[in-house]
């Protein structure tokens, strides 16, 4: 029966993906993703989606699917987070969706700190820019995990302005689960010299 599954990858490398992903990625007519994500599998059928093209190829999936084919659309961690669920529970298309979870950056960054994340604050500003809302939250005791929106600088001056200490303790896990995977305990101060790859998680304690 035709179907979107909406399928979690993991943070990067192939250690995090689950069999489930696999046997529903390799049981679909297409497969849509990120180059990154294509790269997981052996897939014959597949299109690049780029961030210019993200909304078309959404779009395509879902076509493809009221045509009556099986259609897997990766997400890179973890669809319901900063992922692509939500742009496509916003279309409101009647179609088969099933989700198939998968181990975010975040929840990969918590198992490398040690960090219990039932009891941190989780806040992404990815594609979405820096929000005042982290301020409501920073001083509650509780570390708080951020997808940075590309540049933990710009973040670390934007608290600094804003009363937040510049000796708090701050983490930075980069390109978590690849060879070339980065995690470093520094000052929110430090941070304002320092350049990372877009792919990072940030936690101030
Ligand atoms: C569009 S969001 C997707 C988040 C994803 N759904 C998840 O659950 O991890 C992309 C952001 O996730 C974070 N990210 C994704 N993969 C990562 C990795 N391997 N290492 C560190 N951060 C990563 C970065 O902050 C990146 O800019």
């Amino acid at each position: 029966m035709s179907k979107l599954y909406i399928v979690g990858v993991g943070p990067g490398s192939k250690d995090y993906l689950t069999l489930a992903s696999k046997k529903v990625v390799e049981s679909s007519d297409m497969v849509i993703g990120s180059r990154r994500a294509l790269d997981l599998f052996e897939t014959p059928n597949e299109i690049e989606l780029k961030a210019q093209n993200m909304k078309e190829m959404i779009e395509l999936a879902v076509s493809m699917v009221g045509e009556g084919k099986i259609v897997s659309l990766l997400s890179t961690g973890d669809p319901g987070f900063s992922g692509i669920l939500k742009p496509i529970l916003e279309l409101k298309k009647n179609i088969g969706i099933e989700v198939i979870p998968g181990i975010s950056s975040v929840q990969l960054c918590a198992a490398k700190l040690k960090i219990p994340w039932d009891e941190a604050n989780l806040i992404t500003m990815h594609g979405k820019g820096i929000s005042m809302d982290i301020l409501d939250i920073i001083d509650n005791g509780k570390p708080t995990i951020i997808l940075p929106n590309f540049k933990p600088a710009e973040l670390a001056k934007f608290l600094i302005e804003n009363s937040v200490s510049p000796e708090r303790e701050v983490a930075i896990c980069e390109r978590l689960s690849y060879g070339d995977e980065k995690v470093i305990k520094t000052s929110l101060k430090s941070i304002l010299g320092m350049e990372f790859s877009y792919m990072c998680v940030m936690v101030v304690y």
